[in-house]
């Protein structure tokens, strides 16, 4: 058995700022195995940052504490970070510099030698599709082209671990599946693992081996995107009838078809949540019709990670993340760093 590329136990992080406190992360236990991409999800201020720049030592835990790529974060923090890619929330990189020479500093930085480090820029220049604007300076840049260098920047010196603070945020959808497509490549040429936080709920479910849910600080799921739909969530069935005497009619035999509770939309329509929406529609239909009633509209809809945030928490991660103000949200930005930054 090979040793989790990160072992966190009990991280817990509380910030103190005069007399408020905030719990920004709470006993959070977790493992990833090397060569995994995890995507980390959460509303505003759930902790997904906080612990990332905990594991990544640019901040102590309050309690617990995590060993990565195999030291200690307390204990070990060079060790870690050297072997470590991390881009944060903004956008990193000083704005005059050519982005070939920006990715040589870091090298630099890093403690890559020069040769090696001219090297590595061409290639991650190459992969992560820099090449045409490799003698432009960063501000030149256009915001997907400025957060593939971004992560150019994080792996300059050949981390077996990287972490991403929204590596997706604000860029268009054509960029959005460009900057991924970029993520597995480098995962499948260098076999890197790949930790993100992202808000994008359909990339974590399309590109994620695993999910990890986090709301107020602890995380409240963590599975494949496949199991957590299963179990959590279920397919949304809808059933239309022609009259509201046919809907009253057919309620109880949906109800025990389904198994399950079965709501009254409206006056015409019947909705419930099943585990297999697929085999169930035709199983009702079959039935209902056998009892003489018609189903007019049938639909089932399978269900999406917010589904499962619903389920967990009972609010949505898009009402959750349009909720309160963030109390934190001014110290976060000045604790947005680049890569190796020290704490
Ligand atoms: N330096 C700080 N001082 C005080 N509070 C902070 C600080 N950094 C973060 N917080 C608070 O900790 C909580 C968790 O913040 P964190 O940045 O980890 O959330 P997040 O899940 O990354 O959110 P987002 O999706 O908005 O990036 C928030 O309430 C935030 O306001
Ligand atoms: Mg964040």
């Amino acid at each position: 058995m090979t040793t989790p590329i990160i072992e966190a136990h009990g991280l817990t992080k509380r910030f103190s700022r005069g007399k408020t406190t905030v719990d920004a992360v709470t006993d959070v236990t977790f493992d990833v195995d090397a060569g995994s991409l995890v995507a980390f999800l959460g509303p505003n201020g759930a902790g997904k940052s906080t612990t990332i720049r905990m594991l990544t030592t640019l901040i102590p835990p309050t309690s617990g504490g995590a060993r990565v790529v195999g030291h200690d974060i307390a204990g070990a923090p060079h060790e870690v970070r050297a072997r470590i890619g991390y881009v944060g929330q903004g956008t990193s990189g000083s704005f005059a510099q050519r982005v070939r020479d920006e990715l040589i500093s870091q090298g630099a930085f890093y403690g890559v030698g020069k040769a090696q480090s001219r090297r590595r820029a061409d290639e991650l220049i190459e992969s992560l599709d820099l090449a045409s604007f490799g003698s432009r300076t960063v501000q030149q840049l256009s915001g997907g082209q400025k957060r593939r260098l971004d992560i150019a920047l994080g792996l300059m010196h050949a981390p077996t671990l990287l972490c991403l603070d929204e590596p997706s945020t604000g860029l268009d959808p054509q960029s959005r599946a460009n900057l991924w497509q970029h993520i597995l490549d480098l995962r499948e040429r260098y076999g890197t693992t790949v930790f993100l936080t992202t808000h994008y709920l359909d990339e974590a479910d399309h590109y994620a081996e695993r999910v990890m849910v986090m709301d107020g600080g602890r995380v409240i799921a963590d599975d494949s995107a496949a199991a957590l739909k299963a179990t959590l969530a279920g397919d949304a069935v809808s059933l239309g009838f022609a009259s509201a005497a046919d809907a009253d009619a057919a309620l109880a035999h949906v109800a025990r078809l389904a198994g399950r509770e079965v709501t009254r939309a409206d006056a015409l329509t019947l909705t419930t949540n099943v585990a297999d929406g697929e085999r169930l529609l035709p199983r009702v239909i079959r039935d209902l019709d056998a009892q003489g009633i018609a189903v007019e509209r049938a639909t089932g809809v399978p269900p999406t990670l917010d589904d499962v945030f619903l389920a967990l928490t009972g609010r949505s991660l898009r009402d959750a993340d349009a909720g309160t103000p963030d109390p934190g949200a001014d110290a976060d930005a000045t604790l947005t760093t680049t890569a190796g930054e020290p704490s």
